[in-house]
């Protein structure tokens, strides 16, 4: 298959949907096979990641479902030996792990901020890790960490915003130490997209979300992954450490009425 990604050998981890429909890694896992990648779609729940794997064959891509535990180093280094036995390398891995909370600093238990920042932000470090050694044997490779625009706005949502800010760290400390050997490492910062995540909002919720961007559009799946697919190809060859904010403009914005309360 001929694309953007053709030849290469991607990882993208919570590439199954929570519920019905479109998450963000199951975009990305199909529009990098689109591109022509084979892409191991890995999931802690074996099915999920079935299904994506199963949709990108069907339209005629190469994948191949892995139930791992991200958080777990010995489940990243099976995942990567997975790709690597299989195919023979690897060249891409999208970090898109990731659990929401909604908890302020009072309401947040210490075990929720530890689940959190484990899956969130300790996966992205071991996936990482694990994947190293298997892009530097290819010559180079690049990461690509899904983090939020709750990283960069004062929302609330502390063990959430916590671990999303660090991922943007991660990635800036990560890519000047991987930029010598050729692997690029950069985030993804979503503003509020539709997918299965989110799902128990509401309409209502829904609507405002929509209407609170400068696009006042709503987001998917697909607006995310294809940002994936341009830091994951050759196209994003001098971009690293950087976060591609992916929010129909919302980061730009003023909170609403502030404006007019100083004219
Ligand atoms: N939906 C939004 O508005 C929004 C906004 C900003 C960022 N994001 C980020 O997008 C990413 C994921 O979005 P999605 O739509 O694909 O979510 P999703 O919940 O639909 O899918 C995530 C998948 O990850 C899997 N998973 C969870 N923990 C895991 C673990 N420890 N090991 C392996 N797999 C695990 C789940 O089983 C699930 O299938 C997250 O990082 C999320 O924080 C979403």
């Amino acid at each position: 298959m001929s694309g953007r990604l053709s030849g290469r050998i991607a990882i993208v981890t919570g590439a199954g949907s929570r519920g019905p429909g479109l998450g963000n890694g199951k975009a990305a896992a199909i529009l990098f096979a689109r591109e022509g990648a084979r892409v191991l779609c890995v999931d802690q729940v074996k099915e999920r990641a079935e299904e994506s794997a199963g949709l990108i064959r069907a339209e005629g891509g190469e994948a191949m479902a892995h139930a791992a535990d991200v958080t777990r180093a010995a489940e990243c280094a099976a995942m990567v030996r997975t790709a690597v036995e299989q195919w023979g390398g690897l060249d891409i891995l999208h970090n898109n792990v990731g659990i929401e909370s909604r908890k302020d600093l009072l309401d947040t238990s210490e075990e929720e901020w530890d689940r959190v920042i484990g899956v969130d932000l300790k996966s992205m470090f071991l996936a990482t890790q694990a994947a190293v050694p298997a892009m530097v044997h290819r010559g180079g490779g690049a990461v690509v960490c899904v983090s939020s625009i709750a990283a960069l706005r004062g929302y609330g949502r502390t063990a959430y915003a916590t671990a999303k800010a660090g991922v943007i760290g991660f990635v800036r400390s990560v890519a000047v130490q991987l930029g010598p050997k050729g692997i690029r490492v950069n985030a993804i910062a979503p503003g509020p997209v539709w997918t299965p995540m989110v799902e128990d909002l509401g309409p209502d919720a829904r609507a405002r979300r929509r209407r609170a961007s400068p696009l006042a559009t709503e987001g998917t799946g697909w607006d995310v992954g294809w940002g994936a697919v341009y830091l994951a190809s050759d196209e994003a060859r001098w971009v690293t450490g950087q976060t591609l904010v992916i929010d129909a403009g919302l980061t730009l914005t003023t909170p609403e009425g502030s404006l007019g309360a100083t004219r």
